[in-house]
């Protein structure tokens, strides 16, 4: 068995590929992903990870559950009128107003989808939805028949498929046939499943029900055994062409199977399966690292295919090998997932047009006051660091363009005094929204707790620090420091980063940004979700 690494970009492996084992990417990392406890993204975050999800080249994107608030209808909008080319879907409940909000949500994209669950297992039935049986067929049918009057792209879920009884979902899934579902979705929504288990269930359903046979027949699966991916894989040897996954493995509890391990497995072990996807494998350590940042969720450092270590050898054995040659301990070669590409792109030296064109190569287009932002920036971190790669720009556009959108606070300077010998005092000054500008002091525990109190002192604002990660955006001791953080205002939570060569500059940055965040949502009532009992 060969180990080589074929790129679908050169062709090699397409020829004589059977359509039928193409695999659709279905990404949730806005939908699922989202709900994961302490994440919220903004439309503005949410449209940057949906351009980016589509360079990487995923069939759908679920944006979104427009139902639950104002803004997650107003990002899933925006979403579909603007990011062109996968299909975009609204998730919805089987009420009528949960499938208008989505549609209303999605209807101006090209490839509008409508996604409707109900679950289907007794203990969700009589417990959750404390209904019946023959109830929940109804609303599976009567949530079906009003999304296919407005597109004929409807998805249907089965919601704790795993846990069902086989021929009663089996019914389901027949009348959401019947009423036009051209996708059919078995999730495992509490993880639950094992491999030869939830294979043996596709089996039995495609058995009860031959008109699976005509669908889309799709997988979902949910990590808390860590069994999601493996789980994904024995549904798609099943028969099952879609698999709904998210960037990072982010998702309610543990996660939802991990978008690029998904991918790049179907990839490295094409040869025995047969099964390929149409992902641009190389776009995945940028989109890992984007919604990382965006969502202040660190990746692990051991994390298959874009952890830190994913492709670091550290027993002495395993470098000689790999020297000689790569393929000794190596399946996957890490330029296939887009890591190892961090060209020098920028100096000191570098102009406002150099910066333009290195920007738009790596797929940000920027104009006016925005690229001014971003070119005073620049300069301030070149004055320190000698060379900006691909990375650092990368990071820095992130961070700095996104608080042009956020608007709110703005850190105009800080002055900290840190001493082992009495505890840390500082001192910040911000611009407000109102365009003045506020000074504050404290005195903290540490330089970094004393300059966020400051903050708050300055802005008036009482904020709770619920998330504060540290990490740097590329080796090296001139490395740029990159710190995320996630506030909380009056329940609604607000997440930020900052990148500068000087880690409590980054830290305050990322801080400020949190706070208009939260501040910007609570003042919009947008903590609003779904009641507990009906979120899926
Ligand atoms: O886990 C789950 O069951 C879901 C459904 C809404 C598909 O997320
Ligand atoms: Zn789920």
């Amino acid at each position: 068995m060969s180990t080589e690494d074929r790129s679908p970009a050169n062709g090699v492996g397409r020829a004589g590929r059977e359509p039928a084992g193409r695999v659709l990417i279905f990404d949730t990392t806005l939908r699922d992903g989202e709900q994961s406890p302490g994440i919220s993204l903004n439309k503005q975050e949410k449209l940057e990870i949906a351009h980016q999800l589509a360079r990487l080249g995923v069939d759908v994107i679920e944006a979104g559950f427009p139902i639950t608030s104002p803004g997650d209808f107003e990002a899933v909008q925006a979403i579909a009128r603007e990011v062109e080319g996968p299909v975009i879907c609204g998730l919805a409940r089987t009420s009528k107003q949960d499938i208008d909000a989505a549609w209303n949500a999605v209807r101006d994209s090209p490839r509008p989808r409508i996604h409707t669950f109900i679950a289907t297992s007794d203990i969700h039935i009589e417990r959750k939805l404390q209904t019946t049986r023959e109830d929940v067929k109804g609303q599976a049918r009567a949530a079906v028949a009003h999304a296919r009057q407005y597109t004929d792209d409807v998805e249907f879920s089965p919601e704790d498929g795993s846990r069902s009884d086989v021929p009663y979902m089996a019914e389901v899934i027949q009348i959401a046939l019947e009423e036009g579902a051209t996708t059919i979705n078995v999730p495992d929504t509490v993880g639950y499943t094992m491999p030869r288990e939830y294979a043996a269930m596709f089996e039995e359903l495609y058995r009860l029900v031959p008109a699976l046979g005509e669908v889309t027949v799709s997988v979902h699966c949910h990590d808390d055994l860590g069994l999601a991916v493996a789980n994904s894989l024995a549904g798609v040897e099943a028969g099952c062409r879609q698999v709904e996954c998210a960037i990072n493995g982010i998702g309610e509890r543990a996660g939802n199977a991990s978008l690029e391990e998904v991918a790049m497995l179907l990839r490295t072990r094409e040869p025995s399966l047969g099964l390929w996807t149409g992902i641009d494998t190389t776009e995945i350590a940028r989109t890992s690292r984007l919604v990382s940042r965006l969502t202040g969720y660190q990746v692990q450092p051991n994390k298959a295919i874009v952890g830190r270590n994913a492709f670091a050898h550290e027993a002495g054995i395993h470098q000689d090998g790999v020297l000689k040659e790569r393929r000794t301990y190596e399946i996957m070669d890490a330029t296939t997932v887009g890591l190892r590409s961090n060209s020098i792109v920028l100096g000191k030296h570098s102009g406002r047009h150099a910066l333009r064109k290195a920007l738009e190569e790596m797929g940000f287009e920027l104009d006016g006051q925005m690229l001014n932002t971003a070119f005073k920036r620049f300069k301030e971190i070149a004055d320190r660091k000698k060379v900006i790669t691909a990375m650092d720009l990368e990071a820095l556009v992130t961070d700095e363009l996104r608080s042009e959108d956020i608007g709110g606070f703005g850190l105009e300077w800080f002055e900290v005094e840190a001493s082992s010998r009495r505890p840390p005092h500082a001192r910040v000054s911000i611009t407000l929204p109102d365009g003045g500008s506020a000074k504050g002091a404290f005195t903290g525990d540490g330089p970094i707790d004393a300059v966020f109190q400051a903050i708050d002192a300055a802005t008036g604002v009482g904020a709770k620090l619920n998330d504060f990660a540290i990490g740097a955006v590329t080796e090296g001791q001139d490395a740029l420091g990159e710190v995320s953080v996630v506030v909380e205002v009056d329940g609604c939570t607000g997440a930020g980063q900052g990148v500068s060569t000087d880690i409590i500059d980054a830290a305050a940055r990322a801080y400020v940004r949190a706070l208009s965040v939260a501040v910007a949502r609570s003042e919009a009532g947008e903590q609003a979700g779904l009641p507990e009992a009906a979120a899926p």
